[in-house]
C-alpha cells in the first residue's frame, strides 16, 4: 500500500466544481497530489444554477473552488442570458454557500472583464470594461461574488491551455499534421498558462493563507498567438516558419477579442506572500516547454 494521493494530516477539504472541466480536472489531480482531501462535482453532481443545491454541496469543505463556467465565448453573444445564469448568478450562488458555511471560495475569472485596449498590463484594480457578451458575464461574477461573501480569492487568468480539453496548442499541433501552413493572428497580446500551473498556484495561495483579494493567475511575458503557435511548431519538431501571421480582421467571430491581454502580477509579488512561498507563474516559454509532453502528448 501506498500513502501517495491520500489525504496527508493537514489536509484541508477542498471541493472543486466544475470539476471535469480543462481547468477542474488538472485542479483535482494537483490537490490530490499535494495530499489534500478532495472531492471534485461535474455539472451532473453540482449545477451552480442551482441555489439550493449550492447550500447543500458546499457544507463541510474548508475550500471552494469555482472551476465551472459558460465558457462558449462565441455563441455567449447570442445566448448571454444562459451565460449569464453560469457566471454570473451560479457564481453568487456558490458564494452565498460558501458564506453561509464558513468555507474559502476560489473564484476564477478572465482577462475578458478588461477592455483590451491598454498597452501595460492590466493591474488587479484596473477598471472593468468588458467588450464582449462572455466578459460581461463574467464582470458580473466578480461582482456577485464579492458582494456575497468576504472571503474570495478572486483569480483571473487567461489563455489557458492543458491536457484535458480542447485548447489552442492542441489545435495548433493538429493542424500542423495535415496542412503544411497555417496562418495564425499576430495583433493579440497575452499571456498562455498552463492549467497546472494555475491550479498549483491556487494551492499555494490557500496553503499560504492568502488575503481575501484579487490575483492574476496567467504566466508571465507576452506574446501573441503567433508567437505561441510558433512555439507549438518548435514543440512538434516543426519549422516555425510553417506558421505565417495574419491579422484579427481576416478572422470572422461572433465576440471581439481583446487586442492585449497582459495581466499584472503586483498582488503576488506582495511581501507577505512571498514570504509564505507563494510564487508567479513562470516565463509562458519556459512553462510551454515543461509542459508540452504532457499536454501535445495527451488523446
Ligand atoms: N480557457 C481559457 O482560456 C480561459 C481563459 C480565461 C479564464 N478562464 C476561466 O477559467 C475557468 C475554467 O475554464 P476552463 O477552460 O477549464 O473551462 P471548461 O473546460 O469549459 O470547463 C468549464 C466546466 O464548467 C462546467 N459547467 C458548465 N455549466 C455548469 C453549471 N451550470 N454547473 C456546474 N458546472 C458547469 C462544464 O461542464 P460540462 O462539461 O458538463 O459543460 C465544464 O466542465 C472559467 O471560469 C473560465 O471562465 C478560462
Amino acid at each position: 500500500m501506498t500513502d501517495l494521493g491520500r489525504p496527508g494530516p493537514n489536509a484541508r477539504r477542498w471541493l472543486v466544481v466544475g470539476s471535469r472541466g480543462m481547468l477542474g480536472s488538472d485542479l483535482v489531480e494537483v490537490l490530490q497530489s499535494a495530499r489534500e482531501d478532495v472531492t471534485g462535482l461535474g455539472r451532473d453532481g453540482l449545477d451552480v444554477r442551482d441555489a439550493d443545491a449550492c447550500l447543500q454541496r458546499v457544507t463541510g469543505f474548508d475550500v471552494v473552488v469555482n472551476g465551472s463556467a459558460y465558457t462558449a465565448v462565441d455563441d455567449a453573444e447570442s445566448h448571454e442570458s444562459e451565460a449569464f445564469a453560469v457566471n454570473a448568478s451560479g457564481a453568487a450562488n456558490l458564494a452565498r454557500a460558501c458564506a453561509a458555511s464558513g468555507a474559502r471560495l476560489v473564484h476564477v475569472s478572465t482577462d475578458y472583464v478588461f477592455d483590451g485596449t491598454s498597452s501595460e498590463p492590466y493591474g488587479e484594480d484596473a477598471p472593468l470594461a468588458p467588450r464582449s457578451a462572455y466578459g460581461r458575464t463574467k464582470a458580473a461574477g466578480e461582482w456577485a461574488v464579492r458582494a456575497e461573501h468576504d472571503d474570495v480569492l478572486l483569480v483571473r487568468t487567461a489563455w489557458l491551455y492543458g491536457a484535458n480539453g480542447r485548447c489552442f496548442p492542441r489545435t495548433i499541433a493538429a493542424a500542423l499534421q495535415t496542412r503544411e501552413t497555417l496562418e495564425v493572428v499576430d495583433d493579440q497580446v497575452g499571456q498562455p498558462t498552463w492549467t497546472r500551473d494555475l491550479a498549483g498556484l491556487v494551492l499555494s495561495l490557500v496553503r499560504g493563507g492568502a488575503p481575501a483579494g484579487t490575483y492574476h493567475g496567467t504566466s508571465q511575458g507576452r506574446t501573441t498567438w503567433h508567437g505561441f503557435a510558433q512555439q507549438v511548431a518548435v514543440a512538434v519538431g516543426a519549422d516555425p516558419a510553417r506558421v505565417r501571421p495574419s491579422t484579427s480582421g481576416a478572422q470572422h467571430r461572433a465576440a471581439p477579442r481583446p487586442a492585449f491581454s497582459a495581466l499584472a502580477h503586483t498582488a503576488l509579488l506582495a511581501d507577505v506572500l512571498l514570504e509564505r512561498g507563494v510564487r508567479p507563474i513562470g516565463d509562458w516559454r519556459e512553462r510551454f516547454t515543461a509542459a508540452a509532453p504532457e499536454v501535445l502528448g495527451a488523446g
